[in-house]
């Protein structure tokens, strides 16, 4: 491996991953190619080392550009994070899902086919199993059950890349992770969007009951298990990532208030997401056992490391609310207290 294209690499994950990678490789390139949606900052960039990084402004879904851009860069490896990533937006509307979460991830796999690339890596989400009662894990072996289009296109996507290894023999892997959270999150999901409420002393919305059950990992925590898979993951393999940690979303944002010394009242249950999958967890001992792959960060380590970059950065978070995100957060929760 040499020439690393990275999509979808000024989203959340993907930031933190190159990031991290950049500096870990010297001596690999990595091509960060992304559309810039809502989602998509350079800012989240800032401070990469930029001896051995690339950007490149391009949807996956833009075959002609797609391709020149392997071919300029002489890609041999594909780490695909690119992604339409919201429930809550593909209740909203699932059209983008549906071309950049399927379409844009065939189109990558047509190149990596064409340009022989040695590897490639589908970075999948462990709602494509679907929801869980309060007991039991998901394997990989679990049958597939998307219950929202987010979930269903990801779904999709892994199928796709399964059938292009053994129909073409294309070196496919495939990692599926419960709920990350960290730096650089977009404000729209739970944990920041509660951090940033309470800091801003405005209502903390819970959908539903608050009952739900999410297994949260700390980003950097998800990336080096991206790290060994690429590295030394089989061929045609899935890997399931997950933190042996599951919250009632109720728990997490009483303690988010807890550390922010911020009242309780400031919570305000709201009308339940549409087709709310109940509990999410995943039985990662795959990845532990064949690849040696576990949590460093403890959740009391990670929040603590979280909450503090979003105290410390707020004029990164501060001008995604004053943008496009204030019309998206009116939609969004004036539906949900109607
Ligand atoms: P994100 O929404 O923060 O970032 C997505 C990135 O993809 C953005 O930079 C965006 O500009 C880019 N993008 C979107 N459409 C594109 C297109 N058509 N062409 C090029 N770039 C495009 O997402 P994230 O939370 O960082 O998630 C990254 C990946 O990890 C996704 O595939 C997601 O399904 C998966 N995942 C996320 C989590 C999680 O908890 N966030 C957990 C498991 C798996
Ligand atoms: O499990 C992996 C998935 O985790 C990823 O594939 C997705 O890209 C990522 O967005 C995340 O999906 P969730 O829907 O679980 O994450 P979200 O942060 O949107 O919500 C977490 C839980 O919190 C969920 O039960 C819904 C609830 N919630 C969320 C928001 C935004 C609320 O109660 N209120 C809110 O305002």
């Amino acid at each position: 491996m040499k020439n690393i294209l990275v999509t979808g690499g000024c989203g959340f994950i993907g930031s933190n991953f190159l990031r991290l990678m950049c500096t870990k490789y010297p001596n690999y390139n990595f091509v960060n190619l992304d559309k810039l949606t809502y989602a998509g900052n350079l800012e989240n960039l800032d401070g990469v080392n930029s001896a051995n990084y690339f950007f490149e402004k391009v949807d996956i879904c833009d075959s002609l550009k797609v391709k020149t851009v392997f071919e300029k860069y002489a890609i041999d490896t594909v780490i695909n994070f690119a992604a339409e990533s919201h429930v809550d937006r593909s209740i909203f509307g699932a059209f983008d899902f549906i071309q950049t979460n399927i379409v844009g991830t065939q189109i990558l796999l047509e190149n990596a086919k064409e340009f022989q690339v040695e590897k490639f890596l589908q970075i999948s989400t462990d709602e494509v199993y679907g929801s869980l009662s309060d007991t039991g894990k998901f394997t990989e072996t679990t049958p597939l059950h998307p219950n929202s289009t987010y979930s269903a296109s990801k779904s999709s996507a892994d199928l796709i890349a399964l059938a292009y290894h053994h129909t073409f023999g294309l070196n496919v892997l495939i990692t599926r992770c419960s709920n990350n959270y960290g730096p650089y999150q977009f404000p729209e999901k739970l944990i920041p969007l509660m951090i940033i409420n309470a800091l801003n002393n405005i209502s903390l919305p819970i959908y539903g009951n608050g009952m739900n059950v999410r297994d949260w990992l700390y980003v950097e925590d998800h990336c080096l298990a991206i790290d060994s898979v690429l590295h030394i993951g089989k061929f045609g393999e899935v890997y399931n990532i997950g933190g042996n940690n599951e919250w009632r979303n109720i728990d997490i944002v009483k303690l988010i208030l807890k550390k922010l010394n911020k009242p309780e009242s400031l919570i305000a249950f709201v009308k339940d997401r549409l087709g709310h999958d109940f509990r999410y967890a995943i039985d990662s001992s795959k990845i532990t056992n064949e690849l040696n792959w576990k949590p460093i960060y403890d959740f009391e380590n990670g929040i603590s490391n979280t909450i503090n970059w979003y105290l410390e950065n707020k004029t990164w978070w501060k001008k995604i609310i004053s943008g496009e995100y204030k019309n998206y957060y009116k939609l969004q929760y004036e539906k949900a207290r109607s």
